[in-house]
């Protein structure tokens, strides 16, 4: 049987090109940056080229480019390395955050409120999941120590008008940190132009390898490090850097960046017949999310009357990989937040299906995947 992968916002396969630009650097350059001799010289120059690669593409300078663990090491960073940094100087204490985050955003904020003493003020979101940036500047005030808004939602694939709700913050003077884990796989960043402060991306949504990302960062950084130990990152993460994972990275986010408007334009048209196709065959169907606003691979729904985990083990049988949201969501039996932030019924919401398309999918899988799920959701249904 054919297996289908339609599950690219929760991981991608490592670009054969990525993955040959990596492999020096685990053999023959396997220096530590931080050495003095020539080892340590040819890692470090990979290490700065990466660097030098990541920041043209954020707009950023250089030095503002801290290599983590990944993305969610980058939202800790950015959230709980900002908010301590605001709290000691400035004496602001409330978050503001959105009600549609990733659990590395919110379980960040959480226990900040739970554990540290901080206040959160969380936004109202549209049925579509998308933020007004005039709610934000009826809540920001000088007590506000951050605010983070997702860029692309990994759940539901909405775009959030991040450029305007920058422009509210900088009026403001307070920080503002996207997740753009999974945009930057799809849409042209820059902070500069966003208004941005601090980003968080993660490689291995873009063809490159796990376990390795960045924070973005512009302006004057003001932040403490989260991870203490040696000066590497400029002082802003301790521990000796992952050089060939940080080659991927740079490799893997230069590759998504480069002829975006073909590439999107492709997977949109496949993504928009795929999304037609499930509301045409379906009765009791909704697309969460925005209609057009969203991630151009990202197609997300909620049927009425089925389990989504279901649905989802039938698709597998059928050599469907799909998903039934967020990746670290599978098996709750909980109805996901994020929907019923859209205002979605939590029956309807455990009934929920994304299909996230990337570079293997054919016109003749999305016509075959639609089948699949009418077919499903029908059985499941009786
Ligand atoms: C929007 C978003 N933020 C953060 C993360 C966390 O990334 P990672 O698990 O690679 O650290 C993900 C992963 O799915 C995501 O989609």
């Amino acid at each position: 049987m054919d297996r289908e992968y339609f599950d690219y916002a929760a991981t991608t396969p490592v670009n054969p090109v990525v993955l040959k630009e990596m492999l020096p650097y685990f053999s023959e350059d396997f220096g530590n940056p931080s050495s003095v001799h020539v080892w340590g010289q040819r890692a470090e120059a990979a290490l700065e080229a990466a660097r030098l690669e990541c920041s043209g593409l954020l707009n950023v300078k250089p030095d503002h480019v801290v290599f983590t663990s990944g993305g969610t090491e980058s939202d800790n960073l950015a959230i709980r390395g900002t908010v301590l940094w605001r709290r000691k100087h400035k004496g602001a204490d409330e978050i503001i955050t959105t009600p549609v985050e990733h659990h590395a955003v919110s379980l960040t904020a959480k226990q900040l409120v739970n554990e540290f003493g901080f206040k959160l003020i969380t936004l109202p979101v549209d049925s579509y999941g998308m933020v007004d940036p005039e709610e934000i500047r009826k809540r920001i005030s000088s007590r506000t120590a951050l605010v983070t808004v997702i860029y692309g939602n990994n759940e539901i694939g909405t775009i959030n008008p991040v450029d305007e709700i920058g422009v509210v913050c900088r009026e403001a003077g307070v920080p503002f940190h996207s997740d753009a884990v999974q945009a930057a796989a799809h849409l042209p960043m820059d902070l500069i132009r966003d208004n941005l402060d601090l980003i968080s991306i993660g490689a291995h949504k873009m063809y490159g390898p796990k376990g390795i990302g960045l924070l973005g960062m512009s302006g004057n950084p003001q932040l403490l490090p989260i991870q203490t130990g040696g000066g590497q990152e400029n002082h802003f993460r301790a521990g000796t850097q992952n050089v060939p994972l940080i080659v991927g990275l740079a490799k893997a986010f230069s590759m998504a960046q480069s002829d975006l408007q073909e590439r999107n334009a492709l997977i949109s048209c496949l993504r928009d017949e795929l999304i037609a196709r499930i509301l045409d065959l379906i009765p009791g169907v909704l697309l969460t999310g925005h209609p057009t606003r969203r991630l151009p691979n990202h197609a997300s729904f909620v049927f009425e009357g089925i389990d989504g985990n279901r649905l989802l083990t039938m698709l597998d049988v059928r050599g469907f990989a799909c998903s039934s949201g967020s990746a670290c969501k599978v098996g709750s039996p909980t109805p996901s937040d994020v929907l019923l932030a859209l205002g979605i019924k939590p029956e309807m919401a455990l009934g929920s299906l994304r299909i996230t398309l990337g570079s293997s999918n054919t016109l003749e899988q999305v016509v075959s995947l639609a089948e699949a799920v009418s077919e499903s959701v029908e059985k499941l249904r009786q």
